[in-house]
């Protein structure tokens, strides 16, 4: 059974009971599609493949419709002109509630309840340490831990050709780096010991995230409560604070937990553990993507180096075989194409469903014509991977193209819907309220992990190989990791 199948059973485990418990229908309530049975019905046709899913049904009942899906109603939202009414509608569309309640029973911590006052504040406070002046340390911690992981496995090498797995050398270098930046390093050392321990176990819960998220009891996913346990270990209060450089982000939530004596060390442990997934989570298939897109397309794959060596060259940065390049925020930002490739590998691979959960019973406001009648408890869907996919949005929608995203030299913001200008036209991070406070942190380091590996290997994929495809169990959940992963040669260029 599909992982996202069983998410949408799962989500709603409690109400299973309640499914065929029908409801009176108010007029201005969306049409409503119902399976056969309520409960397997839609969610199997759902769970198959959400995107074929939602645009038959776009096709049949409109732009605005109800599926009722265990039990549930779920109004879907897929006209993204209507997008900015319903991401506005902060108040009485609620999106903590249901991320508190899947984050909570996937990384193992206690919900954020008023059973710890403040803390659910001082939580979205401090995602302001990853943004806007605080980035600039946190990008330059990245830059020298990409490096050092890199230059020690990889530039220290003879510069024959070598065979690896992409995803794989995409994992254990950001894993490692990523781990540093955020966390420190350990007393004595540069580099954790155990870090491919860790690494293994964090692959193998990543692998049952989406079962977790679905709410599928933990004890019924074999080793994974084992695992889980490892991995959260591993952040306990007394050992964490032994690293150090670690990040003012992980600093500031580290000291936030110690004020709460009814949270358990094994809990904030839980807390930072879960801060390693949302910042691995996505960040590396990303990079995947982007890195698998510009390698098969080498005509960009040249330009993205073109236009990274003439920022380098311009801005006087030298590096060389023996010298690290360091590339600063300042850099990074103008590295137009280079973003473009990486936003359009975004516009392909990821999945992200926005969910709110209506606080009460309202009229929804779609345009100024229509409202849709809301009641309490349904939830609200918006799933841009239909907008992504548009091809009146987006010309030839299935296609890799690397300066998709650049206009006249400029950044290119303007794409279309029925002649109107869209506010949302790529949506990986979320939207509103939910939205990704680590997504300016995420776009430089997916930058200056490709600046590293442009800059200082030659890449050629493997002959014989079919195209890398989706692995779609994580639809709905973020980037969407490849079915298998795809073997590349590389060597160092003589720099
Ligand atoms: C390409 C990389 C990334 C993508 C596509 C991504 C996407 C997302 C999305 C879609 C959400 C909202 C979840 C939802 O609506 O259900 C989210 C939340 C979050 N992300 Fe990211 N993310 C990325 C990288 C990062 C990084 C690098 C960090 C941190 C260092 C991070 C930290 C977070 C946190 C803490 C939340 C939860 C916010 C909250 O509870 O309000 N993310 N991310």
């Amino acid at each position: 059974m599909s992982p996202l199948l069983l998410l949408v059973l799962g989500l709603l485990l409690p109400l299973l009971l309640l499914v065929l418990r029908g409801r009176t229908r108010r007029e201005d309530e969306p049409p409503l599609i119902k399976g056969w049975i309520p409960f397997i019905g839609k969610a199997l046709e759902f769970g198959k493949d959400a995107h074929k899913f939602l645009k038959e049904h776009k096709r049949k009942f409109g732009d605005v419709f109800t599926v009722q899906i265990a039990g549930k109603y779920m109004t879907f939202i897929m006209d993204p002109l209507l997008y900015p009414n319903i991401i506005k509608q902060g108040r009485q569309l609620d999106f903590h509630e249901f991320s508190n309640r899947v984050a909570s029973f996937a990384f193992g911590y206690p919900p954020v309840t008023s059973k710890f006052p403040g803390l659910k504040e001082q939580i979205t406070r401090g995602f302001i340490l990853l943004q806007g002046d605080n980035l600039t340390p946190l990008t330059e911690s990245m830059m020298g831990n990409l490096m050092l992981v890199f230059r020690q496995d990889y530039l220290d090498q003879e510069s024959s050709w070598k065979t690896a797995y992409m995803y794989k050398l995409c994992n254990s270098i950001m894993f490692e780096a990523t781990f540093l930046t955020m966390y420190g390093k350990p007393p004595s050392a540069s580099r954790h010991s155990g870090m491919s321990v860790l690494e293994t176990d964090f692959i193998k819960f990543d692998k049952m995230f989406p079962l977790l998220v679905a709410q599928i009891p933990i004890w019924l996913l074999g080793r994974t409560r084992a695992i889980r346990e490892r991995l959260i270990n591993y952040f306990l209060p007394h050992q964490m604070s032994c690293w150090s450089h670690s990040s003012e982000f992980i600093r500031t939530r580290f000291e936030m937990f110690e004020q709460y004596d009814t949270l358990r060390d094994f809990d904030k442990a839980a807390h930072h553990f879960a801060i390693l997934w949302a910042s691995l989570g996505n960040t590396v298939p990303a990079i995947f993507w982007v890195t698998y897109y510009l390698v098969s397309h080498p005509e960009a794959l040249q330009f993205v180096r073109r236009e990274l060596e003439d920022v380098l060259r311009l801005s006087g940065v030298e590096f060389s075989r023996d010298k690290d390049v360091m590339l600063t925020p300042a850099h990074l930002e103008k590295l137009l194409y280079m973003e473009s490739a990486i936003e359009e590998s975004l516009r392909l691979c990821s999945a992200s469903m926005n969910i709110r959960v209506a606080q009460e019973d309202f009229s929804l406001r779609l345009d100024a014509e229509r409202s849709a009648a809301v009641r309490k408890g349904d939830i609200i869907a918006l799933y841009p991977q239909a907008m992504h996919l548009d091809p009146e949005i987006y010309e030839d929608p299935q296609t890799f193209r690397f300066d998709r995203y650049v206009q006249n030299g400029q950044k290119k913001t303007n794409f279309y819907k029925r002649g109107q200008k869209l506010k949302h036209y790529l949506m990986p991070f979320g939207s509103g309220a939910s939205k990704c406070p680590g997504r300016f942190f995420a776009i430089n380091e997916i930058k200056q992990f490709l600046s590293v590996i442009l800059l200082y290997l030659d890449l050629e994929l493997e002959e014989g190989q079919s195209k890398a495809t989706l692995d779609l169990s994580r639809a709905g959940l973020g980037v969407m990791l490849p079915a298998e992963d795809v073997r590349f040669r590389y060597r160092l260029r003589p720099v």
